[in-house]
Parts: structure tokens; C-alpha cells; sequence
């Protein structure tokens, strides 16, 4: 049995900052539990009888799809509200559909552009508010990146973790202020035109200097890159941000992730992580697309990283499952 923290109890996660190393550790303890429940068919109906809303005005496969699987399997009602579905911020203010949301859910997940927005929702509703990726974080998909590291390695203290590409998008943010948080030796490795901003850098030293963790932003691969145990990647041009392929390809081409890169960490049990989708072959429109204009077959991580034993791309994505059950479950469930 895992002792439950009553901290957690009724709190929204809307980024890695606002948790203690303790807290977000359970999250992740509580995932393998939950994990393992899963796995020898044991219920955990910890939200037996409530009801979630699943507000997502930007498209999602995996957060979609974990949310609505965590809510049944923890015996919750997910109600799945796309962008053209309610009036939030369009014919009603935020304030009140935050109220009448609270009033009729036990709790809500929003996608979407501004962060304001879910700290919004968690000011107004009431209920738990659980962030599925905003501008500026993508806290559950931390959470599902260290399980998967802590299933491969057995720890997360010191773990050379190096996030290489667009080092200023909401995957880094959160994997550097959290890598900070755990007590990672974690690195940003970008052009410096792409370093993270200032504020990000400063929350996660300060994290590091509590935790015994390492902070380093470079813009130099062989630095970055030596003796990492997990490398990470992310596309290169963001949701919302499709003008700006040509530019990107141009900055970012030397960071791709390829075998020469593997190679450089000189760890032959590194694992290589991506939050996907990925472009790694020309099976996706977008992929045919940059490739007629480009002549880029493969992006940010190559097709032969991509599908190599040091990939752990699927099991990452699985574990969105197991941890955003967690977070649920922490924050909402009956735990006893
Ligand atoms: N990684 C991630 O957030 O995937 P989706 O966009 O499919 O939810």
C-alpha cells in the first residue's frame, strides 16, 4: 500500500513548479502502482462516480486518449469538449464557464495555447485542473518521461538527461524546471537563439541547488551530449508555428539526433525519448511536405534512432497512461 499525501488532495497541476521533489515523486511511485494494477487486471476505481470534462482546443492523440482510458479505468465519466464545442473566452468569459464547468464536473483537463487560460479555469472552477499542455509547460507528459526513465535506469538522482533541439517550447521548459526538481543532471542543448528564457533557467537553478541537481544550457553538441543517459528530442516547429520550417531546419539541422550523436554520449545504454509525434520517415503528410520543399527526409530524429533498441518512444507514450491516472487519482481520488 502507498502511503497517500494529503497535500495533493484537491490541488490542480498546472506545472512541475508548483509541487515539492516529494510530491512529484509520488506521482510517479503511484503510476507503477497503478501500472502494475493495471497489468494483473486489479480495479482501481479510485474516482468511482464523478465526472471529468476533457477541454482540448489543440488536437491530441496521446493526452486524449490517456486521459479518457485513466478516467474509465479509475471508474470516472470522461466528457470530451473540443474547440468548437463550448464558449470558452468566445461568447462567455473563462470566469464563468470555469464556474459552470466546477458546478457540474469533479474535475477538468484543458489543452490549449495560453497558460492563463488553465490558471484561469483552476482560479474559477472549484475542481482540480489538470494542464495537458499549454504554451508554456506539458507537465503529465514529465511525468510519463521520468517513469520511463526510472523503468530504465531504477533512479532519476543525477541522471544525465539532455533535452537537444527547440529549447524554448513548453516540452523543454518542463523537462528542464523538472529534471531541476528530481535532482537531474539535466541539460538544454540549442542554438542559443532557442535557449530557454531567463526565468525558466532561474526557476530550475534554484530547484537544482535544493534537489543536488545540475542545470547547464550550451549550444555545443559534444558538451551537451557526453555521457548522457537519456536524449530527447521534439519537433522542430511547434503547433501554431508552421511559417517558421524554413528557419528551423537551417537552426536546428545540426541538432538532429542521429547515431553520430548516440555515439558521441560514449554510454552505450543511453536511451533516446521523444514526447511524439516525431518525424523520423515520409509517412506523414507533413514529412512529404518538407520533403518536396526541402529535401529533408527525417527532421529531428532520424528514422534509424527512431526505431533502434535505445528508442523507448512507445513505452513512453504508454506511460502518459499511467501517470496522468496518477495525477487524477492524487488529486481527486479516494485513496484509502
Ligand atoms: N505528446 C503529446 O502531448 O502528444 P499528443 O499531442 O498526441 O497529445
Amino acid at each position: 500500500m502507498l502511503a497517500t499525501i494529503p497535500s495533493l488532495q484537491g490541488r490542480s497541476f498546472l506545472s512541475e513548479k508548483d509541487f515539492t521533489k516529494e510530491e512529484f515523486l509520488y506521482f510517479i511511485e503511484l503510476a507503477m502502482k497503478l501500472k502494475d494494477e493495471k497489468k494483473y487486471g486489479i480495479p482501481h476505481r479510485h474516482l468511482a462516480g464523478k465526472n471529468i470534462a476533457l477541454l482540448f482546443e489543440k488536437p491530441s492523440t496521446r493526452t486524449r486518449c490517456a486521459f479518457t482510458v485513466a478516467c474509465i479505468d479509475l471508474g470516472a465519466h470522461p466528457e470530451y469538449l473540443g474547440k468548437d464545442d463550448i464558449q470558452l473566452g468566445k461568447k462567455e468569459s473563462i470566469e464563468d464557464t470555469a464556474n459552470v464547468l466546477g458546478h457540474m464536473f469533479d474535475g477538468i483537463e484543458f489543452r490549449g495555447f495560453e497558460h492563463k487560460k488553465v490558471e484561469m479555469l483552476a482560479k474559477h472552477s472549484g475542481v482540480p485542473v489538470w494542464n495537458g499542455l499549454t504554451d508554456q509547460w506539458h507537465p503529465t507528459q514529465t511525468l510519463a518521461d521520468f517513469l520511463t526513465v526510472k523503468e530504465n535506469f531504477g533512479y532519476l538522482q543525477g541522471i544525465k538527461f539532455v533535452y537537444v533541439g527547440d529549447g524554448r517550447n513548453n516540452v523543454a521548459n518542463s523537462l528542464l524546471v523538472g529534471g531541476a526538481l528530481v535532482g537531474m543532471d539535466v541539460r538544454i542543448c540549442s542554438p542559443e537563439s532557442l535557449f530557454p528564457a531567463e526565468e525558466v533557467v532561474e526557476t530550475a537553478q534554484s530547484l537544482a541547488a535544493q534537489s543536488g541537481g545540475k542545470v547547464t544550457i550550451t549550444s555545443n553538441v559534444e558538451e551537451g551530449v557526453a555521457g548522457a543517459d537519456v536524449i530527447y528530442t521534439d519537433v522542430w516547429v511547434s503547433m501554431g508555428e508552421e511559417d517558421k520550417f524554413a528557419e528551423r531546419i537551417e537552426l536546428l539541422s545540426p541538432y538532429q539526433v542521429n547515431m553520430d550523436m548516440v555515439r558521441k554520449t560514449g554510454n552505450k545504454n543511453m536511451i533516446f525519448l521523444h514526447c511524439l509525434p516525431a518525424f523520423h520517415d515520409l509517412e506523414t503528410k507533413y514529412g512529404k511536405d518538407i520533403y518536396e520543399k526541402y529535401g529533408l527526409g527525417e527532421m529531428e530524429v532520424t528514422d534509424e534512432v527512431f526505431r533502434s533498441a535505445h528508442s523507448k518512444v512507445f513505452d513512453q507514450a504508454e506511460n502518459r497512461m499511467h501517470t496522468i491516472k496518477a495525477v487524477m487519482a492524487a488529486t481527486l481520488g479516494n485513496m484509502k
